[in-house]
């Protein structure tokens, strides 16, 4: 990969230990994607953030880091935590756990990296079609790929910080043109109104597809929030980075796809576990848009979460602030708008669940491994319907 005179010196050593380890970082990854250079970055987006998900040692890492005297060089964010900071007191996990996180959020700070603690920074700041990005969230790649046509590679924590240390990404994958075009035609059949069809077949999909760009016929009126669980879906249980929905394209000699009815009746049905009573009734995966925290807040109306009941709504700080009168709604009824977490990264086990409800098939796939608890896959109607009282 070919380096200008400056980016040699900072491989060199020049600027200091964190920017050499990042530029090793950004070269290592260029080579073996066989990348003829560096481009720059609009802006990064660092998914190594829960400790439950990184650890005691990616905290060393972030501390020589910090040490190396390494700030970002362009608008960087984080993913979510273990915790809502500003419920501190209403946690059950462990005061060690605690600050650990603490810890590795405000090394993220000594960096200058914004502490958003959110999976959908798009919605505090929206890329441009066209900016070249490093994201490390895989539901944002695919939205700000598909969706805001930014262009991003599926990073990894480290290579996002690296990227977001250096302001350059090595220029391979989803950075190229060639790489964006669909090649394989998905037909969807039935029409899809429910987020968790969109969900659902996401995850049928992403099992099936690999690392091929679909374009889908039959999506073209769609709304974002669907088209965000789709896209959350397709990136959990497969690799799919980008999707397309123009069926102006052409598509001859595409391989075809074709999602039947049943196929999508079946996917929703895996995505349940159990038909036990929930402990946890969870919504806002990926974070919920002002739109969707609306949306809630008019579902409950009349209503009331029921004494022994949960139901947490998970949105970005910024969002939340947004959304103010929303949220009272919500939380007069008694459900709880919590920043900067979500179910799936952090320890919902430890807190009593042991069957929770979801309208994210994202979380639905995931909770049974990470989380150890059993899923009801349902729709957001029918989740705030199971909190409340009748
Ligand atoms: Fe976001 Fe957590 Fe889902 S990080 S995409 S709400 S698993």
């Amino acid at each position: 990969m070919h380096l200008t005179s400056e980016e040699e010196k900072i491989l060199d050593g020049e600027l200091g230990w964190a920017y050499q380890v990042s530029m090793r970082i950004l070269t290592r990854l260029g080579e073996l994607f066989e990348a003829k250079r560096l481009i720059p970055i609009d802006s990064a987006h660092i998914s190594g953030v829960s400790y439950k998900t990184i650890g005691n040692a990616a905290i060393d890492f972030l501390q020589s880091m910090v040490k190396g005297g390494g700030k970002v060089k362009v608008a960087s964010t984080t993913n979510p935590s273990v915790f809502d900071s500003y419920r501190r007191e209403e946690t059950a996990l462990p005061r060690d756990v605690l600050e650990k996180q603490m810890r590795i959020i405000n090394l993220y700070r000594d960096m200058e990296v914004s502490p958003t603690l959110t999976c959908t920074p798009y919605y505090l700041s929206r890329p441009t079609g066209g900016s070249h990005l490093a994201w490390s969230e895989s539901s944002a790649v695919v939205y700000a790929n598909s969706i805001l046509r930014a262009w991003t590679n599926r990073e990894g924590g480290p290579g996002a910080l690296a990227a977001a240390m250096i302001g350059k990404v090595p220029d391979y994958g989803l950075h190229q043109p060639e790489n964006r075009r669909p090649d394989v035609l998905v037909e969807v059949e039935p029409k899809l109104n429910k987020e968790i069809e969109f969900g659902a077949m996401g995850i049928c999909l992403g099992k099936i597809l690999g690392d091929r760009v679909p374009v889908f016929s039959g999506l073209d009126d769609c709304a974002e929030t669907n088209l965000k669980q789709l896209g959350a879906a397709l990136a959990s249980s497969g690799m799919t980075s980008i999707f397309h929905r123009s069926l102006k394209m052409e598509t001859k000699g595409f391989e075809k796809v074709t999602v039947e009815e049943k196929d999508l009746k079946n996917a929703i049905e895996d995505l349940s576990t159990t038909s036990d009573r929930p402990d946890l009734v969870f919504v806002g995966c990926p974070h919920c848009s002002l739109t969707e925290i609306r949306q809630i807040s008019r579902t409950l109306e009349g209503k009331k979460v029921k004494k022994d009941a949960k139901l947490w709504v998970c949105t970005s700080r910024h969002m939340k602030s947004k959304a103010r009168k929303y949220v009272d709604k919500i939380e007069s009824a008694g459900g709880k708008v919590l920043c900067d977490t979500c179910v799936v990264v952090t320890w919902v086990d430890k807190l009593g669940v042991d069957a929770l409800m979801t309208n994210s098939a994202k979380t639905a796939y995931y909770a049974p491994t990470f989380n150890r608890v059993q899923t009801v896959f349902k729709t957001l109607e029918e989740c705030v319907a199971a909190a409340c009282e009748h």
